[in-house]
């Protein structure tokens, strides 16, 4: 696998994300692996793995990662911005699974705020960002951004419970799947893209995000705390946070990570 990728991914000079690779049979998780590195791990390494054992995904959750069924990776980056600026980071991200996907499949997946990628109305793409405390840095801290892509899953694979929002590569094509090293090479080059773009080239990454958010223009059902409210996706503001007019005719601007988001007539 870590030669067919090396002799994939695009040789530009100036490429961080990718350039250092790993590329393992089965580990616990490939963010806990770049964590593990800490400070001894290079700008722009990547961490690809064909098997989890403890995938992680946002809130707590678990991420099941079976053998050769998903493309789960995470590149550690040190960007050079203003801790601030880190919040569009996994937005921008969606934005750049979604190219990738595009790029190697017949497909064009939407996002459903914050950031799930979407085809069909289901799940096709998780991700996670985590920030590790580095105080020696001054600026930003590095951060670990996992990306986890369902590539060759039947629906009896994912399981009755995720089977209704979860969706992979393979069913939304209705056949083989890309390879997991092209698909692989295709999401580092569209990362590096992103890197290369953090934090100036924002405004690309916002209008394609706005055109594939699937959440804008619907109502949906705001869970905080386990309080469910319902409203409509008025606009993602400069910062992807989220504006809800609720039925009151009030607005409010969420956050990521402060709510959960549902479409009231389905997973978007
Ligand atoms: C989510 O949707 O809740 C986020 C899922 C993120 C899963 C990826 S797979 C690669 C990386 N390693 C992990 O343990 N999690 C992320």
């Amino acid at each position: 696998m870590q030669e067919e990728l090396e002799a994939l991914l695009q040789r530009r000079a100036q490429r961080r994300v990718g350039r250092a690779l790993r590329c393992l049979d089965r580990v616990d998780s490939t963010n806990n692996e770049l964590k593990r590195l800490g400070g001894q791990a290079p700008d722009g390494l990547a961490v690809l793995a064909l098997e989890q054992t403890g995938g992680r995904g946002r809130q707590g959750r678990s991420f099941v990662s079976p053998a050769g069924q998903g493309l789960y990776l995470s590149v550690l980056l040190h960007p050079r911005c203003a801790p601030q600026q880190l919040g569009g980071l996994t937005a921008w991200t969606a934005v750049a699974v979604c190219r990738a996907v595009q790029r190697v499949c017949p497909l064009s997946p939407g996002i459903k705020w914050p950031n799930d990628v979407i085809l069909a109305g289901k799940k096709l793409c998780g991700i996670l960002t985590e920030l590790e405390n580095n105080p020696q840095t001054g600026g930003a801290s590095p951060v670990v951004v996992g990306i986890g892509i369902n590539v060759s899953q039947r629906e009896s694979d994912f399981g009755p419970e995720v089977a209704p929002v979860a969706i992979s590569l393979a069913q939304a094509l209705g056949g083989p799947p890309p390879r997991l090293a092209v698909l692989a090479a295709a999401v580092l080059d569209e990362l590096d893209a992103l890197y290369a773009a953090f934090p100036a080239g924002g405004a690309e990454y916002l209008a394609d995000y706005r055109q594939r958010c699937l959440t804008l223009g619907h109502p949906v059902q705001v869970l905080r705390r386990g309080v469910p409210k319902e409203g409509w996706a008025e606009e993602i503001d400069g910062e992807f946070a989220l504006w809800v007019r609720w039925k009151s005719g009030q607005r409010e601007r969420l956050s990521a990570g402060e709510v959960s988001v549902r479409g009231l007539l389905g997973y978007v």
